[in-house]
């Protein structure tokens, strides 16, 4: 059972964003998906839940194609596919505990004290006991993100989708929120999806690394592999180097 992105085309207009994009998270992995800003990340974890629908090519989570699926099949899926978002999105007018609620109540088969306990227990599974009262905005940024990552798991996924989980964290807090990303693998057999462009925190977390460029899958290896690679595009992007791209090959690109 996995998540399979298979020759994913997406364009917004004009704009060409994914073009052939290809990778499958197995079972029981984390697996990291590295890009640029704009390089469509954001957008490829959108088609797994459903959010988007494919120009051309297919998402399968655990055999099924996402975009075949009625609206209450793609209920059912969101309630095993968790997504912590970019930026938290937490509803500002709810508690903490409201909104790590939020989708058991959807759920309608779990009663308001077994949502509470459940509630809690995911606040404690990201260091955050003793919170549920609070308002997200008497929270810190790192603590909004555990939140996030809080809710998106209350309905016991089997797959979680992280896009950018650390993004905007002092190093510190990132370190926290990597060890609950493993904490999720290890203790919790959660499958997961991380976004991101932060390299250290991509080979903390993760059993492979991908790196998505120009609207495919550019590279795909093991953290080791990643780092000894002597792709300039990986390069450049992993060292921070534009100036590698200069003599880049572009016959290369297709080598992966
Ligand atoms: N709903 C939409 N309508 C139009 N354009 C969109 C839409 N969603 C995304 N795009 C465009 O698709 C491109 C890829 O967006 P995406 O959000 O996936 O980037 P990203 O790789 O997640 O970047 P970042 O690292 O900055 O979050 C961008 O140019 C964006 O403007
Ligand atoms: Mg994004």
């Amino acid at each position: 059972m996995s998540i399979e992105i298979r020759d994913l085309h997406k364009a917004f207009g004009e704009k060409k964003v994914l073009q052939g994009f290809s990778l499958e998270v197995r079972e029981g992995e984390t697996l990291a998906v590295l890009g640029g800003s704009g390089s469509g990340k954001s957008v490829t974890l959108k088609h797994i839940v459903g959010l988007l629908e494919p120009d051309r090519g297919t998402v399968l989570v655990d055999g099924q194609a996402v975009e075949e699926l009625e609206a209450k099949e793609l209920y059912a899926l969101r309630r095993n596919v968790g997504y912590v978002f970019q930026l938290a999105a937490l509803f500002d007018s709810l508690t903490v505990g409201e909104n790590v609620g939020l989708g058991l109540r959807r759920l309608g088969t779990m009663d308001d004290q077994e949502i509470d306990e459940r509630v809690s227990e995911c606040l404690e599974l990201v260091d955050l006991p003793g919170v549920t009262e609070r308002y997200p905005a008497e929270l810190s940024g790192g603590q909004k993100k555990r939140v996030g990552l809080a809710r998106a798991i209350a309905t016991r996924p089997k797959y979680v989708l992280y896009d950018e989980p650390t993004t905007g964290l002092d190093p510190l807090t990132k370190a926290v929120i990597d060890k609950l990303i493993l904490r999720m693998k290890e203790d919790l057999g959660m499958t997961g999806l991380v976004i991101t462009h932060d390299m250290e925190s991509a080979f903390r977390v993760s059993d492979r690394v991908a790196m998505l460029h120009e609207g495919r899958r550019r590279f795909l290896g093991t953290p080791d592999e990643i780092r000894a690679t002597d792709d300039p595009v990986v390069r450049a992007f992993i060292e921070g180097r534009p100036e590698l791209l200069d003599g880049g090959d572009p016959s290369r690109k297709e080598a992966v």
